[in-house]
């Protein structure tokens, strides 16, 4: 096949390099890596067991996993260690041990970017459904129970011209931000760790808080943008729940790690927090049975990106980083 910009032909008259895909991905995707790679596609979409992915390490160059699967320092050591570059489908790295990648002189890289909206678009969803009681009423409604319109009826919280807490001012919490200031009215905080873009902060009238305790305090609604690590590691746990605005809605499209699941199911029950929108979970796809009776609770899986745009594009991202490496070439997204 002629090669264009679109399709680059990586490696014409060569050895093709041998890309090992751990997720089915979009059709056109696997097109592409099926044109481009000597690929190993996975048809079943079943979840590979460790030993499959050491063995891939072994005989592939590449590996090109999800965010949700673990690659632990144990795929790093195998031997001999064919594999030179671990292209991730997603943003988040969290389940690669990157240490052990890097001591082993593996590339790692993501794919960001792309689904900035989809993600953004999901999480005021959440924020909308959880303070507007949408999927309780919808479960009421479905089962037969809806008696009528009555002026008491399922009350919830008004967005509108309420405060939100953006916890992580990157990417995606700047796209909340932007989405609720300028379409709901809302006065939005922000905490981040380093400098924000500062556009991003003036497009949303944003305020920095200087602690996060300080922005529990402040906010009606607190929306989660920041990734999982260990100084993020239950970062919403009993105490702070508890510091939160009586009645106050939390959202968590990133990770699930972020909350202590058992705190929040407490501060649900106990009606200390009104009401929560979770797209993700401690340990997805298992979801707490606690969590799963409560009304006051809006329960996804894991549907932030989950757009044919975002993850034709997000494919799209893993094969740029493929290409560039195997043309000898720094990878556009380069994590390590
Ligand atoms: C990511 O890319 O990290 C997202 O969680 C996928 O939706």
């Amino acid at each position: 096949m002629a090669s264009s910009i679109d399709e680059p032909n990586v490696n014409r008259g060569a050895v093709q390099p041998r890309v090992f895909v751990v997720r089915r991905l979009p059709s056109s995707i696997e097109a592409k890596l099926r044109e481009r790679y000597d690929v190993e596609l996975n048809s079943t979409d079943e979840t590979y067991p460790l030993g499959r992915l050491i063995d891939a390490a072994r005989r592939f160059d590449a590996i090109v996993p999800t965010v949700v699967d673990d690659v632990p320092a144990d795929v790093f050591a195998a031997e001999p260690l064919r594999a030179r570059i671990v292209a991730n489908f997603g943003v988040g790295f969290d389940r690669i041990d990157l240490a052990a990648a890097r001591d082993r002189g593996v590339i790692v890289t993501n794919t960001p970017g792309v689904l900035t909206e989809d993600t953004a678009d999901l999480a005021m969803m959440l924020i909308l459904a959880a303070a507007r009681r949408a999927s309780e009423g919808e479960r009421q409604l479905r089962a037969g129970q809806w008696t009528g319109w009555r002026p008491t009826h399922m009350l919830g919280t008004r967005v509108n011209g309420a405060t939100l807490g953006i916890v992580g001012f990157g990417r995606i919490g700047a796209a909340v931000a932007r989405r609720a200031h300028r379409g709901f009215g809302m006065r939005v905080l922000f905490v981040n760790p380093s400098a924000p873009d500062a556009v991003a902060v003036n497009d949303a009238r944003a305020e920095r808080c200087t602690s996060l305790d300080e922005l529990l305090a402040a906010s009606d609604i607190v929306s989660l943008h920041v990734p999982a690590r260990e100084s993020t590691r239950r970062m919403i746990d009993a105490r702070r729940l508890e510091s939160m605005r009586p009645g106050a809605v939390l959202v968590n499209t990133a990770r699930g790690d972020l909350i202590d699941e058992s705190a929040l199911a407490d501060a649900l029950e106990r009606g200390t927090l009104g009401a929560a929108g979770l797209d993700v979970f401690e340990r997805e796809p298992a979801v707490s049975r606690r969590l799963l009776s409560l009304d006051n609770v809006v329960l996804l899986p894991h549907l932030g990106s989950a757009t044919t745009a975002s993850r034709v594009a997000m494919g799209e991202r893993v094969l740029a980083n493929l290409d560039a490496f195997f043309r000898g070439l720094s990878p556009p997204d380069r994590v390590i």
